[in-house]
């Protein structure tokens, strides 16, 4: 099955963001993953509604926009009118997450869950019907550059299981996408395990952008 690779902005060069999008592009990334941190949800402070309205213009990719933020109902709205094609919140930061899928979906885009290492599938068990994917991390989030956390492979696989067995009745196909610490020696293995879409910052910008085409053909384990 051909996985798919959404490298991360945040292990981009911020000075030259147009131009990595452009190679990005070129060397056949799949969609552009923002990393969005608010240094309260996570301890780091990255970037915002800017960043998606400067970027939006210069692809044609999916944008997936991974909202690492508390309040996430503040970002919903603005994110999808600014472009983002998919919006994934955090169960972790809200108390109504079918609220907030109901909120993203109005805007007719795809509408994401995530889930931290330590939180549990029977977390998100009664959102999982409504939502269009699954993000499930795989190092803490904050930081791209992390390992990858090798219990996390559990936790892909029974949630393949889990969505597999109910895509009839929820007449959806979940998309599994797995981010953190993904890199050339695990990425086939994680897509065994059910991944459809992997995330990959230091993986994909790794060597320069001389090497995004060859390093997200390995990621797909086409070289
Ligand atoms: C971490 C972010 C990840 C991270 C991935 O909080 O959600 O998307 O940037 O970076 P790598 O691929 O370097 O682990
Ligand atoms: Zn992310």
């Amino acid at each position: 099955k051909d996985i798919k690779i959404a490298p991360s902005l945040l292990s981009s060069d911020f000075l030259r963001l147009a131009h990595d999008i452009q190679m990005l592009e070129e060397a056949g990334a799949d969609s552009i993953h923002l990393d969005v941190m608010d240094g309260h949800f996570v301890p780091n402070l990255t970037f915002g509604l800017w960043i998606l309205k400067a970027i939006r213009p210069l692809t044609k990719l999916p944008i997936d926009a991974h909202l690492m933020v508390t309040n996430p109902e503040d970002y919903i709205d603005n994110f999808a009118k600014a472009g983002a094609d998919v919006i994934t919140i955090h169960i972790e930061a809200t108390v109504h997450a079918h609220r907030l899928i109901q909120q993203i979906k109005s805007h007719n885009i795809m509408a994401g869950v995530s889930l931290n290492p330590s939180t549990s599938l029977s977390a998100i068990e009664c959102i999982l019907p409504d939502v269009d994917l699954v993000l499930v991390m795989t190092v803490n989030p904050g930081f791209g550059g992390q390992t990858f956390i090798e219990n996390q492979y559990k936790k892909i696989s029974d949630l393949r299981k889990l969505v597999d067995a109910k895509k009839e009745v929820w007449q959806r196909k979940t998309l599994i996408e797995v981010d953190g610490g993904v890199c050339h020696d695990n990425a086939t293995k994680i897509a065994a395990h059910g991944a459809d879409i992997l995330v990959a910052g230091t993986a994909t910008f790794q060597g320069g952008s001389e090497y995004y085409k060859a390093n997200i053909a390995r990621l797909k384990g086409q070289s």
